[in-house]
């Protein structure tokens, strides 16, 4: 029978078990067995097995599980950092043993090391912190070494799109190398989610953008705990998503007010011709296109580009796209003032379920508030923007 609680229940009973037997002991492999058995039967449920550890309470998919409100391991796991796991594929026996070692590592000594890790993604086991570890990500805006340091990934965004303009390719190890160093950025000691920084030329106005919904996109994935190379795919696709802009003219990009219907139909092609450029450069890049086509995409099929058949987003566009309406809507245009946290917070959660897609404004909700005091976006305060989709808020994406 297909149960989560009682797997839970059978788990910790293992790791309790597990403690006070040493490997081979007939005590400890019998209750290995029994939860490798009822592991066994949640895939017979039809769907990979997936439990999130919140405070006071178990998910399991999107499942609350009643009977586990207050489990007091819960609490324990989420202390160690396995806020998540997820199993993405059925594992053997012995694999199974070996994951339930990692956890008890990791729940002896608080924080396993990255092999550890490693290890489990090996047995497609994925596990992680529910939410960013803020403390490690905590901005000092007024730091001008934080400043500095991103001026030259800025710098180089700004050449990559210059070259762009050139006709040239998509400089995609650039690319790679500005998503590094701003996962970097985000984990240094001393490090910023966001560091404030001013930027007074007009056309840097999408490099910024650019940047900020690379970081964001990374900061949600995270959240949401998908693997290190996923988080930096989906930084990748946040820094190109708007790629396609570089072939309009400035002049319409930087235009105040309404936008001509011809003018209109050039920007809305941003998104196909994104995706051609980014295919065209790197067909290996293949998430970032989708991502760049679909990122004006609403959940229920409005937007555009139009959909010649009713199909669901990707994940990463979805994604993409919560990111990208919050930095617009979070920055100064010469149309309106820069909304507030709270306001842009609320346009997303009015919108969920028909623009955006609700688990994913949920978690970036959670994530912007709960650091809410130290992550800062980039500001490209006084710089006349560059205008793209007018959304149904007066915002433009
Ligand atoms: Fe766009
Ligand atoms: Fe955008």
């Amino acid at each position: 029978m297909s149960d989560p609680v009682r797997f839970l229940n059978t788990f910790a009973q293992t790791l309790s078990v597990m403690t006070l037997y040493p490997e081979g002991h007939p005590s400890r492999e019998r209750v290995i067995d029994a939860a490798f058995e009822d592991l066994d039967a949640l895939y017979a449920g039809g769907q990979l097995p997936l439990f999130t550890f919140l405070e006071g309470e178990v998910v399991y998919g999107r499942q609350p599980l009643r009977d586990l409100r207050g489990w007091e391991w819960s609490a324990r796991l989420a202390e160690c950092g396995v806020g998540r796991l997820e199993f993405e594929r059925r594992m053997t026996r012995d694999e199974f043993e070996g994951f339930l070692q990692e956890i008890q590592v990791r729940l002896t000594h608080a924080s396993a090391g990255t092999s550890a890790q490693r290890q489990m993604r090996d047995l497609g086991v994925r596990l992680g912190a529910v939410g960013l570890d803020l403390e490690a990500v905590a901005v000092t805006p007024s730091d001008p070494a934080a400043v500095t340091g991103l001026r030259e990934e800025v710098d180089t965004l700004h050449w990559m799109q210059r070259e762009v303009l050139d006709g040239r390719a998509i400089p995609m190890l650039e690319a790679e190398a500005v998503v590094r160093s701003l996962t970097l950025a985000m984990h240094a000691d001393s490090g910023m989610l966001l560091p404030l920084l001013q930027l007074k030329e007009f056309d840097q106005y999408t490099t910024t953008h650019s940047l900020n919904v690379s970081v964001l996109a990374m900061a949600l994935a995270e959240a949401l705990a998908l693997s290190p190379r996923e988080v930096r795919a989906m930084g990748v696709s946040g820094l190109l998503h708007d790629v396609g802009k570089t072939r309009i003219p400035l002049a319409v990009l930087t235009k105040p007010g309404k936008l001509s219907d011809e003018e209109r139909l050039m920007m809305n092609r941003h998104p196909s011709d994104g995706a051609r450029m980014i295919l065209q450069s790197d067909a290996d890049l293949e998430l970032a296109a989708v991502v760049a086509y679909e990122h004006h995409i609403m959940l229920d099929g409005g937007g555009y580009p139009a959909m010649h058949y009713e199909r669901g987003c990707a994940f990463g566009s979805r994604l993409v796209h919560v990111c990208d309406v919050y930095d617009a809507l979070s920055t100064r245009r010469p149309y309106r003032e820069a909304w507030p946290q709270d306001k842009t917070l609320a346009y997303l959660d009015e919108r969920a379920g028909t623009e955006f897609d609700p688990f994913l404004v949920q978690a970036f909700s959670r994530l912007m508030r709960e650091g809410a005091a130290r992550v800062h976006r980039l500001d490209a305060t006084g710089t006349p923007p560059a205008h793209g989709q007018q959304s149904p808020g007066g915002g433009r994406v």
